[in-house]
């Protein structure tokens, strides 16, 4: 499904990702951790073409996407879910104005308003389609975000820190919302957390230190989740 070789990208004298491969199977749900500053957003960046790499590779379903030309690297980007730890809401719009927004440039085949509709009560806001974000919680806000991302039933869902501001308890509900997609739709996620009760709930962790991988740790294994916590817990994140 991905297939990341030897990506590199510096901001000047950092090298923020410095030579990372790795293969992500379909469908799988991947925990990206690691401190402050480890790269994490960049890498997520890069995969999601949001900015360009330095050297190395990124290929997603057999097409090099650190290849393609602006024309189809837009056609890329639009595939592509993202939702980011601060939910990116535009204020003035209601619920299902948000979700409807990124797909208005484009030419669509369906009706935007009803799947806006269907997605906003898959992930439990039936009912609060009219509502403006400043009358949402942090965790209905980044359902509606979710919901946004999908809209364009993306393959790959890239999300940073998306539980980051939310309690845990909140955070708890986003993650089951997230496992639930990724099992009825079918999809491949990638996220960057700081949190041990998200990462564990992944099927595999990869830990980055200065742009490179320090572990990977697959976390399918059919144990219960709290012997998985208890495992993940042993990891500095
Ligand atoms: N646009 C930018 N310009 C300059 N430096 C940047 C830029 N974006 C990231 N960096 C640097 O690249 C490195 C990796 O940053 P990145 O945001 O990927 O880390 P992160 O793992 O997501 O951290 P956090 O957990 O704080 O979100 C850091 O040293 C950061 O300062
Ligand atoms: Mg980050």
């Amino acid at each position: 499904m991905l297939r990341i070789e030897n990506l590199s990208k510096r901001y000047g004298e950092i090298v923020a990702v410095d030579g990372i491969s790795l293969d992500v199977e379909p469908d799988a749900m991947v925990a990206l951790t690691g401190p402050s500053g480890s790269g994490k957003s960049t890498l997520l960046h890069l995969v999601g073409a949001i900015e360009r790499a330095d050297g190395g590779s990124v290929t997603v379903d057999d097409v090099e996407v650190t290849a393609l030309k602006r024309g189809r690297l837009a056609a890329y980007r639009q595939r592509i879910g993202f939702v980011f730890q601060r939910y990116h809401l535009l204020p003035p719009l209601t619920a299902l104005d948000n979700v409807v927004v990124p797909t208005l440039p484009y030419r669509v085949g369906y009706d935007r308003a009803s799947r806006a509709r269907e997605l906003l009560d898959a992930v439990g806001l039936a009912g609060r389609e009219k509502a403006l974000p400043s009358e949402l919680s942090g965790g209905q806000q980044q359902r509606v975000a979710i919901a946004r991302a999908l809209m364009v039933e993306p393959k790959l869902l890239l999300a940073d820190e998306p539980t980051g501001n939310l309690d845990s308890k909140t955070g708890q509900q986003i993650m089951d919302l997230l496992v639930t997609l990724r099992k009825d739709r079918g999809m491949t996620i990638l996220l960057a957390t700081h949190e041990q009760h998200v990462a564990s709930r992944c099927d595999r962790l990869i830990r980055l230190s200065d742009g490179r991988i320090t572990d990977d740790v697959d976390l399918r294994d059919g144990e219960d989740p709290a012997t998985t916590l208890a495992r993940v817990s042993q990891i500095r994140l």
